[in-house]
């Protein structure tokens, strides 16, 4: 889609989600393992990758990614804080996203040109994204605060924002939450098991991306 190299210029949250159905959120012990991995799910179609920033190695490896895989977009993930937000960034993240919000975080992402995919689990916190410009949420945690029966509530009052639904989505239970109108993507953490990502067995996570990129989605 309108993205298509590590360099492409300015980048929406908004594009982030539309790339692909589902954005693989992505825990790295290894920072050995990340252009592999990377380009692992590039070969199956997903190029927008959020590699969390919950292990030492975090940072290395959006850093190896960046620089080693051109055709892919690495974003930072878990970003808690204004520092998350800056070294994401220093080390070349294109995107953040983050379990929940603050003004501080958001503030943050803009100054280092980072869109960001807040996360939402309330219509306060929508409320107080969209009051700092930001209207293509992530909402977290997906199915543990409310699921699609939620995501069809914020359709009224929130009829402008764009969600990618994250925590406990599956491939059994996507399709659900990409047949609404309101959600463009969603997240997960099922393109990328533990075992075959220290295994390397890299065939295994193309296979997964492609299935993942198969799913239909109704949101513009
Ligand atoms: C997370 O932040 O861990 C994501 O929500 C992933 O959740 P999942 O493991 O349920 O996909």
């Amino acid at each position: 889609m309108a993205v298509t190299t590590q360099r492409a210029g300015p980048l929406s949250a908004l594009q982030v989600m539309q790339d692909a159905p589902v954005i693989p959120v992505i825990v790295l012990n290894d920072v050995r393992h990340a252009v592999a991995l990377a380009r692992a799910l590039v070969a199956g179609g997903i190029r927008m990758l959020e590699v969390t920033l919950r292990t030492p190695q975090a940072l290395a490896c959006i850093e190896a990614v960046a620089q080693g895989v051109p055709e892919a977009v690495v974003g930072a993930g878990t970003v808690r804080s204004a520092a998350d937000a800056q070294a994401s960034a220093l080390a070349g993240a294109r995107f953040a996203v983050s379990p929940g919000y603050t003004h501080a975080v958001g503030q943050a992402c803009r100054d280092a040109g980072l869109p960001l995919l807040p996360g939402v689990a309330s219509a306060s916190d929508i409320m107080r994204a969209q009051e700092d410009g930001w209207n293509a949420l992530k909402f977290f945690p997906a199915l543990q605060a409310g699921g699609t029966a939620m995501l069809k509530a914020w359709g009224g009052p929130f009829g402008d924002v764009r969600f990618c639904p994250t925590g406990g989505v599956t491939m059994a239970n996507a399709a659900e939450f990409l047949a609404l109108p309101n959600v463009a993507c969603v997240g997960g953490s099922w393109l990328t098991p533990l075992e075959p990502v220290a295994g390397g067995d890299w065939a295994r996570i193309t296979e997964l991306a492609r299935q993942a990129c198969q799913l239909a989605r109704r949101a513009a």
